[in-house]
């Protein structure tokens, strides 16, 4: 018989669609976008991130209290846009789709339930996996994660990369497994392209240690925040050397997109072009896929390379970002001049 599990569904299904109407006349009738109104949104979202935002296991729901806000409303915009939980195979996407889409349509409701959740402490996840090299795990996060999340995992808005310090070990493994398998961030923009290049040909072995070691960071205290990097050196370039076209205006420009998150190569490429695990050095003359002259630079950034020679991931056109002409031939300056 199956009636009476379809009856229970049902019943509970009815009374969790009037709590959640109640909500939400209740915050409309009235009350403003803002914190209030967020509380009660945020009734919608205990049963399965935790009264506390902390997430459940059970559920895959991950701890959200700790998370930033630009990062949650981000991601609240992604699922109803359909830019995440898009596979077939994702259940935990799938399970949280919905919700975004049922839930916001008044104005301020995302700001309002984000505002709310900015609010909460942030947890301090157990480690639930065994295992895991951690050690292995720290060479592979300096190698791979930390030009765009931080050394310290905080992340950068700059970068839309976001914090790790409050995730649970297991959503942060099932992410990793998600991107690498296009599960996650095969829709949407440059951004997550880029976090899905860092995590091409990722072993599972290899995402058990990185997950550890990020557990580690997570009990570092949390006030001590990685310094700044060093300011950029000045351009001390003989203007002689340059094409014809170029100017010491635009390497100087170049510089800046290079190394911030205009133009993000950095992340890849390291700052000032030194090479890392993700993509060549270019300050030695050797090129892999061009003769390294001015309109090469240029045309390559262009394209970007789809079937990298040696490295792993790819660079995508214009790097993912929405860079003019201009930039990108004063980005090609700067690293023209790099190997110079
Ligand atoms: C039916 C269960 C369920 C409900 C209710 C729910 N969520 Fe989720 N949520 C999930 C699951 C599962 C995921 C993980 C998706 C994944 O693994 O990609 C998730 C992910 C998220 C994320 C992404 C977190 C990150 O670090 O990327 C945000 C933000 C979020 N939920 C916010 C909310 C808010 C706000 C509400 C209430 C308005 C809510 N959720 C209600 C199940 C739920
Ligand atoms: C090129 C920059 C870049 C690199 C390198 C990178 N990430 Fe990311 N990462 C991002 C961005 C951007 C996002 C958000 C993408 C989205 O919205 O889905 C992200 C998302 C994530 C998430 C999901 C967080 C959440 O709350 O759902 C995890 C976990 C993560 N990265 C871990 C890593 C690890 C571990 C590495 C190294 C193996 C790494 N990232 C390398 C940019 C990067
Ligand atoms: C997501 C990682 C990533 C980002 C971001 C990125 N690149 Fe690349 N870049 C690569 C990879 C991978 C290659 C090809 C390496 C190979 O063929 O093995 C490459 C190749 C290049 C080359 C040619 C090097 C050669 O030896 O053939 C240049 C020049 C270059 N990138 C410049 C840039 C500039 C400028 C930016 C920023 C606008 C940028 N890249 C952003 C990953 C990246």
């Amino acid at each position: 018989m199956t009636r009476f599990p379809t009856k229970h569904f049902n019943r509970t299904y009815h009374a969790t669609a009037a709590a959640l109407l109640a909500v939400l006349t209740g915050a409309c009738g009235g009350s403003e976008p803002g914190l209030v109104r967020g509380e009660l949104l945020f009734d919608t979202c205990s049963p399965c991130h935790g009264d506390d935002g902390a997430g459940k296991q059970s559920l895959g729901a991950p701890a959200i209290a700790g998370g930033s806000g630009w990062y949650l409303s981000a991601q609240l915009l992604k699922f109803r846009g359909g830019v995440r939980g898009y596979h077939h195979t994702d259940d935990e996407g799938l399970r949280m789709r919905p919700m975004s889409r049922a839930l916001f349509d008044a104005t301020g409701d995302i700001e309002s339930v984000v505002e709310y959740v900015v609010s909460l402490p942030i947890p301090d996840p157990p480690s639930t996996a065994e295992g895991g090299d951690v050690e292995a795990g720290e060479a592979e996060y300096l190698a791979l994660c930390a030009n765009c999340h931080g050394r310290d995992g905080r992340g950068d808005e700059t970068l839309q990369a976001p914090s790790m310090l409050h995730l649970n070990d297991w959503y942060i493994a099932s992410s990793l497994r998600k991107y690498r398998d296009a599960v996650r961030g095969a829709r949407g923009d440059g951004f997550e392209a880029n976090m899905r290049a860092a995590m091409t040909g990722v072993t599972d072995e290899r995402i058990d240690n990185v997950t550890a070691y990020i557990m580690t960071m997570q009990r570092l205290p949390r006030k001590a925040a990685a310094p700044p990097p060093p300011p950029l050196p000045p351009i001390d370039i003989d203007p002689a050397i340059l094409p014809e076209e170029v100017t010491v205006a635009m390497v100087e420009e170049g510089q800046q997109i290079f190394n911030t998150g205009t133009g993000i190569c950095f992340t890849c490429h390291v700052r000032e072009g030194v090479g890392g695990a993700l993509a060549p050095p270019l300050i030695d003359d050797e090129w892999l896929n061009i003769d390294g002259e001015y309109e090469s630079i240029v045309q390559i950034i262009m394209d970007g390379v789809q079937e990298p020679m040696e490295y792993p991931g790819m660079m995508q056109e214009r790097a993912g970002m929405p860079l003019t002409d201009e930039q990108v031939r004063a980005v090609a300056a700067y690293v023209f001049t790099l190997s110079r």
